[in-house]
């Protein structure tokens, strides 16, 4: 017998003896004992996995082909996405390289050399072969080496925080984004001029170099117990404009980034961060000077206040501000704008109506959709489980007279 067959058997004396036939040809001891097929055996697993490759494959090719791909990393609008894209294509190409080598390799040798009935004999041993081991521990650490050139000035370049840029604050809650303006000619016009705040959708001049610092707060437990709890990590991400940065509690991170073109830009949450995760979303909307201009002096001013004569809006002001003894619950929780109502755990509601809040709660429902608004009142948890709104047990007329109020805030 063949001597290596004998450090096999050694190892594992008992499989190896069963499977030896006596001519010293060894069998193959995965096939069934009698050589008989079971019906539905091992064809048709074979078939089935086959069948699962080529769904899988189909779907990698299928989910490439979508014609509205607003979240595609390699179509950049603006410089930080560009940059980061650069050095993505240039560390794909020898990725690319290293892959078709690697895995060809694999694939012709399990071929060339696979296991076939008439051979018995070990493929010759390399183990320990000095100058493979060397070549392929040099090779990797040289790529290695020239990518990290590149990668390096890059991160760089990409921290580098312009003493110019307008300083915005991103703030994570579960399961939505705050947006703070905090640069001196951004403060509202009344009350003690703080910043303008909104949610859900970040305004943004087109053309100007944004500082966004990333905080992470809680959800809708200040108003409460007056403690922060669910402060968890997020991650803060519109692929076109700039890559993810985490969201930490008590740290703050920063992106730099523009965009090229005045356009609604999409992005999203992209660290796991409870319930919601996968549906708290924001959008970027990037505005030419003048509607510019036009948005940033609407939102310095207070919310509009229902005329006399306007009484569906009237009614919904009054329970949103409990003015009757009824409702109030909503100032818990809300502010608006020039009035006693400023909590800040939940979306800042000073002009929800406005063209450019396009979205809400997460940007999982369309801002003039009235239905979603609707149902969203009647019970948050039956449209989005989890959400730190809680259900008030409201009737449909005062869904109805919220909702008034709620489009009255231009
Ligand atoms: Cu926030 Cu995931």
């Amino acid at each position: 017998m063949d001597r290596r067959l004998a450090h096999v058997r050694e190892v594992n004396p008992g499989a190896r003896k069963a499977a030896e036939r006596p001519d010293g040809t060894v069998a193959r001891t995965c096939a069934p004992g009698t050589g008989a097929e079971l019906p539905g055996g091992r064809g048709t697993v074979r078939r089935t996995r086959w069948w699962i490759l080529a769904l899988l494959a189909l779907t990698v090719v299928l989910v490439a082909c979508s014609k509205t791909a607003p979240q595609n990393t390699m179509n950049p609008a603006g410089p930080t996405a560009q940059t980061e894209k650069n050095l993505l294509v240039l560390v794909l190409w020898p990725a690319a390289a290293v892959f078709i080598v690697v895995e060809g390799g694999i694939l012709l040798i399990s071929i060339r050399f696979r296991h076939r009935k008439d051979r018995d004999r070990m493929p010759p041993q390399i183990h320990g072969n000095t100058r493979l081991e060397i070549g392929w521990t040099i090779a990797p650490a040289i790529v290695l080496a020239v990518i990290m050139v590149p990668t390096v000035s890059t991160i760089w370049q990409l921290a580098r925080q312009p003493a110019d840029a307008m300083q915005i604050t991103v703030e994570g809650y579960q399961w939505w984004w705050g947006f703070k303006y905090t640069d001196p000619d951004m403060a509202v016009s009344y009350g003690d001029r703080d910043a303008i705040v909104t949610a859900d959708v970040l305004v943004i001049p087109t053309g100007r170099t944004i500082d966004l610092s990333l905080t992470s707060l809680g959800g809708g437990a200040h108003s409460t117990s007056g403690v922060p709890d669910h402060e968890v990590i997020h991650s803060f991400w519109a692929p076109r404009l700039f890559g993810k940065q985490d969201v930490v509690p008590g740290e703050t991170n920063h992106i730099v980034f523009s965009a090229d073109e005045p356009g609604t830009y999409s992005g999203q949450c992209a660290e796991f961060c409870g319930l919601q995760h996968g549906k708290m979303k924001f959008l970027i909307r990037a505005l030419d000077e003048t509607e510019w201009q036009r948005w940033v002096a609407n939102e310095k001013d207070p919310a509009v206040k229902p005329t006399s004569d306007e009484l569906a809006q009237q009614q919904g002001m009054d329970l949103f501000f409990g003015t009757n003894g009824v409702g109030g619950q909503c100032i818990q929780c809300h502010a608006v704008g020039g009035t006693n109502a400023t909590g800040t755990a939940a979306p800042n509601l000073t002009h929800f109506a406005a063209t450019t809040h396009e979205c809400f709660a997460g940007c999982d429902f369309a801002t003039v959709d009235e239905a979603a608004l609707k149902a969203w009142l009647r019970d948050p948890n039956a449209v989005k489980l989890g959400a730190k709104m809680p259900d008030y047990g409201l009737t449909e007329q005062q869904i109805d007279a919220l909702v008034a109020y709620l489009y009255s805030l231009k």
